[in-house]
């Protein structure tokens, strides 16, 4: 076994609690994908954006959404978990509903797996408050960490599409087969659904396993780091076809 010089690659793979990686000697590297760079638009110059859809702002929204009994979830929540970041963000990460931590402070992943999500976004130069917008399928805790019944994620959902509209995020990343399930409106298994671009109501979007399945399948975490990869590509994409539009 050898041990390859660390590289820039390998520091994000250890911040994301990947690496650091061992090599047999001849054999290829595991985690597959080349390491991203960079997010931002190369010319520093705003690009454009798809056209507002007129509806609530922000502010009515925010009010709505604390003030909301559309399901049985509001019942035992003790904060509404609005969501949190960049409101012009071109990332979108969409979890799915709040646990104990979240529905104590009222912000989307301030737990353990909030602490994966957050490596996982310095692994490709984001971060919560730049960039990106984290929000959940649900805004109330669902009891005992269970998964949200689909009727609750139905009663959510005109919450969710308005943040959506107001972001106009350039890429929706999925986080775990809940999100997965009620974005796309079809049910398959993260590993069917991974490693294309699909599509929510016209924005692209991509699909990686929940922070906290990561937690507990560490093999997975390089898939993960795969499908950041992928994201990341799929972004430069997205900002280079748009900036070409705007020539
Ligand atoms: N898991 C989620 O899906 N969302 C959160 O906000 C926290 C944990």
């Amino acid at each position: 076994m050898t041990r390859p010089a660390p590289s820039r690659r390998d520091e994000m793979l250890r911040e994301m609690g990947i690496g650091p990686r061992w090599q047999l000697r001849g054999a290829a590297a595991v985690t597959g994908a080349e390491a991203p760079v960079t997010s931002a638009p190369a010319a520093g110059v705003p690009l454009p954006r798809p056209a507002a859809v007129p509806g609530p702002g922000w502010e009515e929204l925010k009010a709505r959404v604390a003030s909301c009994t559309a399901c049985g979830l509001h019942a035992k929540r003790n904060r509404t978990v609005f969501g949190v970041g960049d409101e012009q963000a071109d990332w979108l990460f969409i979890g799915e509903g709040p646990g104990a931590e979240e529905d104590a402070q009222g912000e989307p992943f301030v737990g353990q797996a909030g602490k994966l999500l957050d490596n996982m976004l310095a692994s490709i130069n984001l971060g919560r408050g730049s960039k990106v917008y984290i929000a959940n399928i649900v805004k109330c805790r669902p009891p005992g960490n269970r998964n949200p019944e689909a009727e609750e994620a139905q009663a959510c959902s005109s919450h969710l599409q308005r943040q959506i509209e107001l972001i106009r995020p350039r890429l929706i990343v999925a986080l775990g087969k809940v999100a997965a399930v009620n974005l796309l409106g079809r049910d398959a298994s993260i590993a069917a659904l991974r490693g294309q671009v699909h599509e929510h109501r016209g924005i692209p979007l991509i699909v990686t396993y929940h922070p906290a399945y990561l937690l507990r399948t560490l093999n997975d975490k390089a898939k993960a780091w795969q499908d950041l990869c992928f994201a990341v590509d799929t972004m430069r994409g997205l900002q280079s076809a748009a900036r070409t539009s705007a020539d």
